[in-house]
């Protein structure tokens, strides 16, 4: 909810200051008048030139304005003449007629690239944070197989079973161990207690809870030992040595009418707390690390 609220205010910002550069461009299309135009106008209305048989000062006006608008209404091939100096009336700019001028075409040219460049960046932040539930990769819910199949690969291989597109090992849990249940019940969420009671499995995921390293499941002690720092936690993801700060963390899984185990890997359970220890399991052989 947050992040869609962060992505609508950039959209909205970006919008604005689109308009905002749209509005100041066209207002500096207009142009203004140059000091050196300014100061001929206004030598222009303070000395009049002479009139020829005007006397008083009144005369000499009228006289001027009657000349400047003759001057004004007479036109030769189109176009009015106008004295040097003169005054004359602000008439608008029409655009059709002088079609686009190269500050117009600048300034729109930079006004695209950045909507463009915004739209895209955009685009982009909304296809990275959208939510990827449901379509079958890391980040959604990831279907890795039938549950039996998976507990036969465990026990055939005694290790855990490995879902790559999900990054999660399952392990077994001993569900028919009263005394694991009864501790694990007052460490975990219900979610994944749910696994561990029901479905019997834990589903781990791979990453280092210290600093972020793969860990991989040492056949010999049968225990995960990363070999980055040397942390080290049991079968079923619980700390034992090492600088991590807790156990392995977990995903949710549930079990779908055709037995199928989907991992929702969007959430991510935090590992138990150090000295969580549940199924007593010491190392059952030489370490990796
Ligand atoms: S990243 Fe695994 S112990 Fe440091």
């Amino acid at each position: 909810m947050l992040v869609a609220i962060v992505i609508i205010v950039i959209l909205l910002v970006a919008a604005a200051s689109v308009v905002l550069l749209a509005g100041r461009a066209r207002a500096s299309s207009t142009g203004s008048l140059s000091r050196e135009t300014r100061q001929r106008d206004d030598s222009s209305e303070s000395t009049p030139a002479p009139v020829e048989g005007a006397t008083t000062s009144t005369e000499i006006e009228a006289a001027g304005r009657e000349r400047s608008d003759q001057t004004r209404t007479s036109a030769f091939g189109g176009l009015i003449r106008r004295r040097r100096g003169e005054v004359v009336e602000y008439e608008p700019v029409d655009e059709e007629e002088i079609g686009v001028s190269r500050r117009q075409f600048l300034n729109r040219g930079i006004l695209l690239t950045v909507g463009f460049s915004l739209s895209g960046f955009g685009a982009a932040m909304l296809g990275f944070l959208w939510p990827l539930q449901g379509l079958g990769g890391f980040g959604g819910t990831v279907n890795i197989g039938k549950l039996a199949d998976i507990l036969s690969a465990i026990d055939a291989q005694s290790k855990p079973f490995y879902a790559a597109q999900a990054r999660t090992y399952v392990v077994r849990y001993p569900k028919d161990n009263p005394t694991a249940l009864a501790a694990a019940k007052k460490i975990y969420k219900p979610a994944v207690f749910k696994d561990m009671s029901e479905l019997g499995i834990v589903a781990l995921y791979q990453r280092c809870v210290h600093l972020g390293c793969r860990v991989p499941f040492c056949q010999t002690s049968q225990w995960f030992e990363c070999p980055c720092h040397g942390s080290k936690y049991n079968r079923v993801g619980e700390k034992k040595a090492g600088p991590a700060p807790r156990g392995l963390d977990r995903f949710y899984a549930t079990q779908t009418s055709d037995t199928s185990i989907i991992v929702d890997t969007g959430n991510i359970f935090l590992g138990p707390p150090i000295g969580t220890n549940t199924t007593g399991q010491n190392a059952e052989g030489p370490l990796c690390v």
